[in-house]
């Protein structure tokens, strides 16, 4: 059972150095600091696992509510990127929204939820690019007669609505195709990963995925090793709202 596996690591490193601390009091300051970090780090690291599963759990039981609201697509990912703009300068990568239309693109959905999916892509994105790398998001129209190369893995579309194409490219090692499918699964994280020194829970592109179908939309990645990895998203657009202004 892989969850029990993840969830007691964390736990047996948080109580043995607990132990430590209280067994071995004349131990140096930096010694106790030492343990305590990883107290703190295992913790937190903990935490994000908990709240990761639990999360997924009531998406996949279809108890978790999705919110119906108008959303502009094009400030949402704006708002995303500012999110990861200290970051970017503190990692010293260069993040950058490329916008190939004037126009906003608007959709049904949940704001909160959209925000979630496309922060643990962005998450993804700083942890696997390096200082000096790009990370680059483009969004364009997609209209029902363009034609689009799904890989086998994602499910067809059948509507003919109107798309908003999100390309969230990094500069970071890439994935080779064998994983492509399988890191959209549960807990699934790549081996020999030297960015796995990160650590993670393996779930963030699942919830992504999953979010991202409760809004009709579909995602995959296009990449190979050593050039980078780009996710690409799509999510239905209102017609009718599409051609709102910019208003800025
Ligand atoms: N941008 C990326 N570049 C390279 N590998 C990636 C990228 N995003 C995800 N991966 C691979 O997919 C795995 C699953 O990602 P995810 O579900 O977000 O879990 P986590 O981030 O917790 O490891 C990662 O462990 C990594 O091996
Ligand atoms: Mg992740």
């Amino acid at each position: 059972n892989i969850v029990a596996h993840d969830l007691r690591t964390p736990l047996t490193s948080i109580i043995s150095y607990a132990d430590l601390l209280l067994r071995y009091k004349n131990e140096p300051e930096q010694t106790r600091n030492e343990f305590l970090n990883i107290i703190k780090t295992e913790g937190l690291r903990l935490g994000n696992l908990v709240n990761d599963y639990l999360d997924l759990s009531k998406i996949e039981s279809g108890l978790m509510n999705f919110k119906k609201e108008p959303l502009d697509l094009t400030e949402l990912i704006g708002h995303c990127v500012s999110l990861f703009e200290g970051q970017g300068k503190i990692m010293g990568i260069q993040l950058r929204q490329e916008l190939d239309h004037p126009e906003r693109f608007m959709t049904m959905g949940d704001r909160g939820k959209l925000i979630q999916a496309f922060v643990n892509l962005l998450g993804n994105a700083f942890k696997f690019t390096p200082r000096g790398g790009t990370i680059t998001i483009r969004q364009q129209r997609l209209s029902p007669e363009d034609s689009l190369n799904l890989p086998e893995y994602v499910e067809p579309i059948t509507t003919q609505q109107e798309m908003m194409m999100v390309r969230l490219t990094d500069t970071g090692p890439g994935i080779a195709g064998e994983h492509h499918k399988k890191i959209f699964e549960k807990f699934y994280q790549i081996q020999n990963d030297p960015a796995k020194t990160f650590s993670g829970s393996g779930l963030g592109l699942s919830i992504s995925k999953n979010i991202i179908e409760r809004h009709q939309g579909r995602i995959w990645v296009e990449s190979e090793i050593g050039s980078g990895a780009t996710f690409i998203m799509l999510l239905p657009v209102s017609n009718k709202m599409s051609q709102v202004p910019n208003q800025t």
